[in-house]
């Protein structure tokens, strides 16, 4: 038996619709002749955390991809291929790595608690903790250690992303691509932007460049 809930879900998708036509009666129509989102947004599969929503953006607005922790795993052939064509196809100027205050992901590698399969997606954000556990392990307050390794992930994954061949080719190539790193609050609704703007090869460690 189809509960209320889910019949509720039908029934918003026609006020959502009716409400947008009000406003501007062309707003699918013009949807429908394709797409050209200036930015590709990573964030985390939290359903506190809406793309579109927090930003105020529309429709055809926001490229996106989202997984548990907003990670960038070079070997993910479902965000290499999101990455792929937003950069190759549809031309993104942004990509914003959102992650987010009270990440359940980061949460769970912070102890050593089996989760089950996920444990295996943990296991990358475990890694940014080996990276960083001299600072990490030095913050005594729990609620602040785990804030700074939140913060410590996004920026770890927008160098990640620097390092895929896929920006480094674009950069090489002259195109204009920015990545930056954001911090969500869950309880404020508030975007930080952490400051950590990567636009070009130069800025890439010796080692991670990779050359024609
Ligand atoms: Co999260």
């Amino acid at each position: 038996m189809t509960s209320d809930f889910y019949k509720s879900l039908i029934a918003n998708n026609k006020k959502w619709v009716q409400s947008k036509l009000e406003k501007d009666p062309e707003f699918f129509k013009k949807l429908e002749e394709g797409q050209q989102p200036p930015i590709l947004w990573i964030g985390c599969s939290d359903s506190r955390v809406p793309a579109n929503e927090i930003i105020g953006a529309n429709p055809g607005e926001v490229f996106v991809h989202r997984n548990i922790a907003n990670m960038v795993v070079h070997s993910d052939l479902n965000m290499l291929s999101v990455l792929d064509y937003a950069v190759n196809i549809l031309r993104i100027r942004h990509v914003i790595v959102c992650g987010h205050y009270g990440c359940g992901g980061v949460k769970a590698a912070m102890g050593n608690k089996s989760h089950g399969l996920v444990d295996n997606w943990i296991r990358h954000i475990r890694d940014v903790y080996r990276h960083h556990h001299v600072e990490l392990d030095g913050i005594k307050n729990v609620e602040h250690r785990f804030d700074t390794f939140v913060e410590l992930n996004i920026k770890e994954q927008v160098y990640d992303l620097a390092k895929t061949s896929i920006v480094q080719d674009a950069w090489k190539r002259g195109q204009d691509l920015y990545l930056h790193g954001w911090v969500y609050g869950v309880g404020t609704g508030i975007v930080k932007d952490l400051n950590v703007n990567f636009s070009c090869n130069a800025q890439l460690e010796e080692f991670y460049k990779l050359e024609s």
